[in-house]
C-alpha cells in the first residue's frame, strides 16, 4: 500500500502510532499538560530559513562529526529514553545495533528495561560506538554509585545528568490510562525487577526515587570523584546554566526540555540553543534535542552553533515498526 511507504519521519511516527497500544503509543508520543513545549520543539524549526549557496562541490561530503573523542558517521545520535521494550522485545538492544550499523552513539536511560552491559554488548557485535548512561540525582547515592561503576566498567564514556527532573512532568495520559509498565519488563539499570515496578505508577515510583534536593555544589563534585567518564548536563536551557556546567567543570550540555515532558511552557530547544552556544565561548560541548525530524532541522541547529543532535522518539518509532522496515531504511536516508 503506497499510503503506508515510510518516507519520512511523520510517515515513521503514522505507522508506529498505529501499531502501538493507547497507553504505549501516549506515554511516547505525548507531553506534559497542555504539550505547548513538545509543539513548538519541533515548530520552532520552520521558523528559519536556509540561505544556500550553489556550485559548491558536494560530491564528496563528509559529515562525520567527533564526540566523546570519537568519530560518527552523521551529528545525530539517540537519546536516553526509558521503556523501549515496550515498543519491541528488543527494546535498548536493537537501539544499540541500530546506532552500530550507522555508525552513532546512544545514551542508555536510567529506565532501560536492558542492562547497561546488554546495550553495550548488542552494539559490541557491530562496531564500535561509544554509549553514555543517563543519570537523575538519585536518593540511593549507592545505588547511583553502583551504577556509575557498572557503567564505567562496561566502558561507557559519559555521564548524562539529567537534571531538568527534580519532579517528574504532570502527564495526563499516564494518569488517565492508569499507565503501568507491562507485565515482565524489568529495570536493570536501577535495579528493580517486575514485581516493584508494577505495583507503582511511573510517577509514583519517580517521586519514591528520585532526590529533589539537587543542586550544582552537591552533586557535580560528587559526581567527579567518583568516575573519570565525561560529565555532561542534560536539560539546560539557559546561558546561566551553562556557564554553572563551565565552572563545575563539566564536559558539556544537552541543550533539552526532554522532549516536552517535563516543565511545560519551556522554550523549543532549538530557541535556547544559540544562548547556551554563545555562553559556553567554545570551553565546553554544546548538544540539543527535541524535535528533530529532518535533516534540515539538523543543518538548522549545527548552524546555530550546536555540535551534535540527538532524538528520542523517531528511534522509539523505528522499534515499533521495525517489521515493515525490513526493507532497511536507515536513519541516513531519512536525516542526511
Ligand atoms: C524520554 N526522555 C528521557 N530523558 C532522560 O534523561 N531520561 C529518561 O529516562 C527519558 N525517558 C524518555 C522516555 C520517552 C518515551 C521519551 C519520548 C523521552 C527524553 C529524551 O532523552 C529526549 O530529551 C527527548 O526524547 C528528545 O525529544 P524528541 O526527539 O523525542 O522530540
Amino acid at each position: 500500500d503506497p499510503d503506508q511507504k515510510i518516507l519520512s519521519i511523520a510517515d515513521l511516527e503514522r505507522e508506529a502510532s498505529k501499531k502501538l497500544g493507547k497507553s504505549a503509543r501516549e506515554f511516547y508520543n505525548s507531553g506534559s499538560t497542555d504539550q505547548i513545549t513538545i509543539h513548538e520543539n519541533s515548530t520552532a524549526f520552520s521558523r528559519y530559513r536556509l540561505r544556500p549557496r550553489v556550485l559548491v562541490d558536494v560530491s564528496g561530503v563528509d559529515t562525520s562529526t567527533t564526540v566523546f573523542g570519537r568519530s560518527i558517521s552523521f551529528p545525530l545520535s539517540v537519546s536516553p529514553a526509558g521503556l523501549q521494550a515496550m515498543a519491541h522485545p528488543d527494546g535498548e538492544a536493537a537501539s544499540s545495533r541500530a546506532c552500530a550499523r550507522k555508525g552513532v552513539n546512544m545514551a542508555i536511560s536510567s529506565f532501560s528495561n536492558y542492562s547497561i552491559e546488554a546495550v553495550r554488548a548488542a552494539a559490541a557485535e557491530i562496531g564500535a560506538i561509544d554509549h553514555a548512561i543517563q543519570l537523575y540525582t538519585m536518593r540511593d547515592r549507592e545505588l547511583e554509585e553502583r551504577i556509575i561503576r557498572k557503567a564505567e566498567a562496561a566502558g561507557c564514556k559519559a555521564v548524562f545528568l539529567t537534571a531538568d527532573s527534580p519532579v517528574l512532568g504532570v502527564r495526563y495520559n499516564e494518569w488517565k490510562n492508569d499507565f503501568r509498565t507491562p507485565e515482565g519488563l524489568e529495570f536493570p539499570v536501577i535495579e528493580l525487577t517486575t514485581h516493584k515496578v508494577r505495583s507503582q505508577t511511573h510517577d509514583s515510583g519517580f517521586v519514591a526515587f528520585n532526590d529533589d534536593s539537587h543542586s550544582w555544589a552537591r552533586d557535580i563534585p560528587w559526581l567527579r570523584a567518583r568516575t573519570k567518564m565525561q560529565i555532561w548536563i542534560k536539560g539546560v536551557l539557559t546561558a546561566e546554566d551553562t556557564e554553572l556546567a563551565v565552572e563545575h567543570g563539566c564536559d558539556g550540555v544537552i541543550v533539552s526540555n526532554h522532549g516536552g515532558r517535563q516543565l511545560d511552557g519551556v522554550m523549543a530547544t532549538l530557541d535556547a540553543l544559540p544562548e547556551c552556544v554563545e555562553a559556553a565561548k567554545g570551553r565546553i560541548g554544546v548538544h540539543v534535542d527535541g524535535g528533530f525530524r529532518s535533516g534540515t532541522d539538523i543543518f538548522k541547529a549545527l548552524a546555530l552553533g550546536a555540535d551534535c543532535c540527538w532524538v528520542g522518539r523517531p528511534a522509539i518509532w523505528g522499534l515499533a515498526v521495525s517489521d515493515i522496515l525490513a526493507l532497511s531504511l536507515s536513519a541516513r536516508h531519512v536525516f542526511g
